[in-house]
């Protein structure tokens, strides 16, 4: 198990500008100066994060996942020498990256993956583009992404065995749906067997509730921007809602995403669909809409719902489980 974070996200686009004004005044990332033709955009107290590089096509690039060290990195590389992958040291890309060094290698649907060690930590403070408490990364990484898959029987093997993410669970109707950890993050990684490839999503999760929802209202603003409304996924109890980007693929902005253990924590089969509540899309095939619909109203109607997960110093504790109770006189 060598990989432990997901680090960094790079995409291709002919909207660079759109994506400046996309990622700084809705999302909330910091951008960078960078020579040529790309953008970069920081989170936190690393160098960059997300990269959107200029090119005819829309769409994903490269996912960046980090190691702890050289040595972990090299016997990544080795593991997958053996399986016959074909694996490309990516050194002449280390500086542009911003990393000590890195490999690069393609997954059976050939999406291009890096693995890199030493993120370079910027020496600035991080400037949010709107203002925002935070990103919340450090150890549980940048986020998660998730993939549309055209064949998961192949896609699970690589992913699962040979990268050794871990399964946190998973839904086999209508089709194959599988989330990966590799952290405390409930998921960093997640494939929907759907059939066709694609990058669906990255998320990205905030400190504050509030962070969400001030965001939420600036997307609101823009008719056509929100993918899915707000609302809250039961496997990683995330309260989010989802935006169209300017390459056609979505972003996730979050709060509240449980954080598991790692050790003991057992692989499981899901039921309940993907929301509790919420996350409505309004871009779906109305009879799609409608069947994710009566999933949530089935789960509302068996009182299924989660405790919020919170961080020490965000949240205010009430008196008590039944406050005008804990209010009468004692004995
Ligand atoms: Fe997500």
């Amino acid at each position: 198990m060598e990989i432990i974070a997901l680090g960094y996200v790079g995409v291709r686009s002919a909207r660079l500008d759109d994506w400046g004004q996309f990622a700084t005044r809705l999302l909330g990332m910091q951008q960078v100066d960078r020579a040529g033709a790309l953008r970069a955009f920081r989170m936190d107290d690393r160098a960059q994060r997300l990269m959107v590089e200029e090119s005819a096509q829309e769409e994903l690039g490269y996912l960046g996942f980090e190691v702890a060290d050289a040595a972990a990195l090299n016997r990544l590389a080795a593991r997958l020498d053996a399986a016959g992958i074909a694996v490309r040291h990516g050194d002449g890309l280390a500086d542009a990256r911003m990393v000590a060094g890195l490999i690069r290698f393609q997954d059976p649907e050939g999406n291009e993956l890096e693995v890199f060690h030493g993120g370079v930590r910027a020496d600035t403070p991080f400037t949010p583009g709107r203002t925002i408490s935070g990103f919340r990364t450090g150890p549980l990484g940048m986020g998660h992404v998730v993939f549309n898959v055209e064949n998961i029987e192949r896609m699970l093997p690589f992913y699962r065995d040979l990268l050794s993410f871990r399964v946190s669970d998973y839904g086999l109707k209508p089709y194959g749906l599988y989330f990966f950890h590799i952290n405390a993050r409930h998921h960093s990684f997640a494939m929907v067997g759907s059939g066709r490839r694609g990058f669906h999503h990255f998320m990205i999760e905030l400190f504050s509730l509030d962070d969400v929802g001030q965001g939420y209202d600036l997307a609101l603003l823009d008719p056509e921007r929100v993918a899915y409304t707000l609302g809250r996924h039961t496997n990683d109890f995330m309260t989010s809602f989802y935006m169209h980007t300017p390459s056609g693929f979505f972003v996730e902005t979050g709060w509240g995403g449980r954080s598991i253990d790692p050790a003991t924590w057992q692989a499981h089969e899901t039921t309940d669909g993907p929301s509790l509540w919420g996350h409505e899309r309004p871009w779906m095939p109305p009879e799609q809409q409608d069947s994710l619909r009566r999933m949530r109203l089935d789960v509302a109607a068996r009182g299924i719902r989660q405790p919020v997960q919170v961080m020490a110093g965000n949240y205010d504790l009430g008196p008590g489980i039944c406050p005008w109770l804990e209010a009468q006189p004692r004995g």
